[in-house]
């Protein structure tokens, strides 16, 4: 077992679905051939503050299909800019000298980073001070760079494309114009998608930026050949040719300080400003990271967890699981560190959607 006696695992930055059926996927293989397992809660923090448990085969059993994670979770504590609140202030420190004598202490010969860019950013920044890791990808933002899927994006999803398909009712009824605001954060994936399987007219991502006066001119276009509603999914990252962001807030203590958010309003008011038609909007929010996940969530981090302590196995440290093609292999966490994954402008789903009339918010 290339030396490893004790594993920690750690799930770090905003939850999803399927981060407790990837614990159970390394925690039982490692349990079972004769490895400690501790759990570190809630991400890095637990490092920071030494919140370090040994885990048992109870608490690794019957998680598979729970949403959330039973570690806890925290996508504020990064060791090499950690925030600390004083004098009325959130002051940066560098603790990672902090994070290393804890993991000594413990004897932890490897850590499991259950996590997206934030947390392999992180990774990397103590790969930097010899401490062991492994990464397993995961965000419904299905932005983490060199793999095609991270677990927790089909649950986002699925329950955004039935929160979609619950407003075209609606919309269809009162021939409103209905603006849904997804997350995504700087990438379309979340949006592409969930738009597409619901049959969304208008689809608004990052990487396009939208004419509100095209998305307008599209709902008059519906409405004057008989449909008298539209449907527009909007992703939160989603900008004007100003590339401008709308931003909801900053979290002044996290090392990505920006919440996106307000696009699905801005859209409702000039829309109705410029059309005259009835227009709601909404955001889904954080329902998109919550809940069971789907099997397919399921299966998929199950292997990637199962890849994981393959790895380990075979002493190959500081990598991350990736799966394209759905081939699940491995590259550097140093590689994907301080990256995001966008949508390419020519990906087929765009094209697909593009031929079934669906508008990207641009005079074509
Ligand atoms: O990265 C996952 C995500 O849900 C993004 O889609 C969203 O922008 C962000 O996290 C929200 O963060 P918070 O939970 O801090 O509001």
């Amino acid at each position: 077992m290339s030396g490893v006696k004790r594993v920690g695992i750690l799930t770090g930055g905003g939850d999803c679905p399927g981060l407790n059926a990837v614990i159970r996927a390394v925690a039982k293989p490692a349990m079972n051939a004769g490895l400690e397992v501790y759990g570190i809660e809630d991400g890095y923090l637990g490092l920071i503050e030494d919140r370090i448990r040994p885990l048992s085969y109870s608490d690794v059993s019957g998680i598979l299909t729970v949403g959330g994670t039973i570690l806890g979770s925290c996508n504020k504590a990064n060791p090499a800019d950690f925030s600390v609140w004083e004098d009325g202030k959130w002051v940066k420190y560098d603790v990672r000298d902090k994070v290393v004598e804890n993991i000594d202490r413990y004897g932890l010969d490897v850590i499991f980073v259950i996590g997206g860019d934030g947390t392999m950013s992180g990774a990397a920044d103590l790969i930097d001070r010899g401490v062991r890791m492994i990464g397993v990808p995961k965000t419904i933002d299905n932005d983490l760079c060199s793999t095609e899927i991270t677990f927790g994006h089909n649950t986002a999803v699925t329950t955004a494309s039935d929160a979609l398909d619950k407003v075209h009712t609606t919309a269809s009824s009162h021939h409103r114009v209905m603006i849904m605001e997804l997350m995504g954060r700087y990438a379309g994936w979340l949006t592409l998608n969930s738009g597409v399987a619901s049959g969304a007219d208008v689809i608004l991502i990052p990487e396009i930026p939208f004419d509100i006066n095209a998305v307008a001119e599209h709902c008059i276009t519906r409405s004057t050949h008989g449909k008298r509603f539209t449907i527009i999914a909007v992703g939160e990252g989603a900008t004007q040719a100003d590339g401008q962001k709308f931003i909801d807030h900053i979290v002044e203590n996290s090392p990505d300080p920006v919440r996106l958010g307000g696009v699905a309003k801005y859209i409702a008011d000039k829309v109705e400003e410029i059309a005259g038609l009835d227009t709601r909007s909404m955001v889904l929010g954080h329902v998109q990271r919550g809940g069971s996940p789907t099997p397919r969530d399921r299966i998929l981090a199950s292997c990637f967890g199962y890849h994981a302590f393959e790895l380990c196995k075979a002493g190959r440290f500081n990598e991350l699981v990736v799966m394209n093609r759905n081939e699940i292999s491995s590259v550097p966490i140093k590689s994907v560190a301080n990256k995001i994954r966008t949508v390419p402008l020519d990906h087929p789903i765009i094209q697909t959607a593009k031929a079934v009339g669906t508008s990207f918010g641009v005079f074509e």
